[in-house]
């Protein structure tokens, strides 16, 4: 085990490929609290963990919410719409009200690359970031790792294909470079207008065939059509996208029988995938989803720990 010192959580980018491996190994053991009849450890007792979510969020918001109540602390989500953040107080002057009622760590999800960083920058609290903009989504990269080494025993030298709209995903984004760290081979794939340029330079392969990224991977990871960060048109039509780059059944055919699917949420049910496909038997998703909590109680054990 590493000696734990960061406060915030912002990036994969800044964790070393011993660090992530603190943090599969601390969710391992943190996982089993959430299977029993009382699903609580006293690990984070009097801290606050508060929620600031400027973006929807079913499991990321859901599950740090669990995390923190199921290592004993305290927590409390703020609602931005109703905040006085609607009468023209700025992000970092409401983060900095709610940090003078000493809470412990700052969970913010924000539309715009960089706010955790801002707020990392000028707060004492541990600021975890949940998703800014289309950069970066640390926890999800970690949980997606944590799933694949519980699954298959092993992150070195396995095949992931990602496909979809990586240019405006900050998922795909963290688990190339998270997953790369950990010796996995990574091809992105998808219409060349939604694949970032210089993405080589993170480590991913670049395939514009999902045959081929089918035949050649071990896991395959979907993406949604991001409409609402897309500024122009980037391929015909939703229809067109699906044909050429949706997964159905017939589709995985080609590929190994114990290829994984996986799919960070929320699918679009007959675009990127289909139904037989997100629920048949090589599909993770709803694994994936239970492994967040385990991954984020590892998450903020570590930041809160570390401050002391
Ligand atoms: N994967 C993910 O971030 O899902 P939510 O937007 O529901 O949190």
């Amino acid at each position: 085990m590493v000696e734990w010192n960061k406060r915030h959580l912002l990036d994969v980018e800044e964790l070393t490929k011993e660090e992530i491996q603190q943090v599969l190994d601390t969710a391992k053991s943190f996982k089993e609290v959430s299977s029993r009849d009382v699903k609580k450890v006293p690990a984070l007792r009097g801290k606050t963990v508060v929620m600031l979510f400027f973006e929807p969020s079913t499991r990321t918001r859901t599950s740090f919410e669990l995390a923190a109540k199921r290592l004993s602390a305290d927590t409390i989500n703020i609602a931005v719409s109703s905040s006085s953040m609607s009468k023209g107080e700025t992000i970092l002057d409401t983060a900095r009200n709610v940090e003078a009622m000493n809470v412990d760590a700052i969970v913010v999800r924000h539309g715009s690359s960089g706010v955790p960083q801002i707020l990392a920058n000028n707060l004492k609290s541990s600021i975890i970031n949940a998703g800014d903009g289309c950069r970066s989504h640390p926890t999800q990269a970690l949980l997606d790792m944590f799933t694949i080494k519980e699954k298959l025993g092993k992150l070195e030298g396995i095949k992931v294909g990602i496909v979809g709209d990586i240019m405006h995903s900050r998922v795909a984004r963290s688990n190339v470079v998270g997953l790369t760290k950990m010796g996995v081979e990574v091809t992105v794939c998808g219409p060349s207008t939604l694949i970032p340029f210089g993405i080589e330079k993170l480590g991913a392969k670049v395939c514009y065939s999902v045959e081929e990224v089918i035949k050649r991977s071990d896991v395959l990871m979907l993406l949604r059509i991001q409409k609402e960060r897309q500024k122009e048109n980037y391929f015909p039509s939703i229809r067109e996208y699906a044909m050429e780059f949706g997964v159905n059944a017939e589709r995985l055919k080609k590929g190994k029988k114990e290829l994984l699917i996986m799919h960070p949420g929320p699918m679009n049910r007959g675009i990127e995938i289909s139904s037989d496909v997100a629920d048949g038997p090589q599909s993770l998703i709803l694994e994936q989803v239970t492994n967040g909590v385990a991954v984020r109680m590892a998450v903020l054990y570590l930041a809160l720990g570390a401050k002391e």
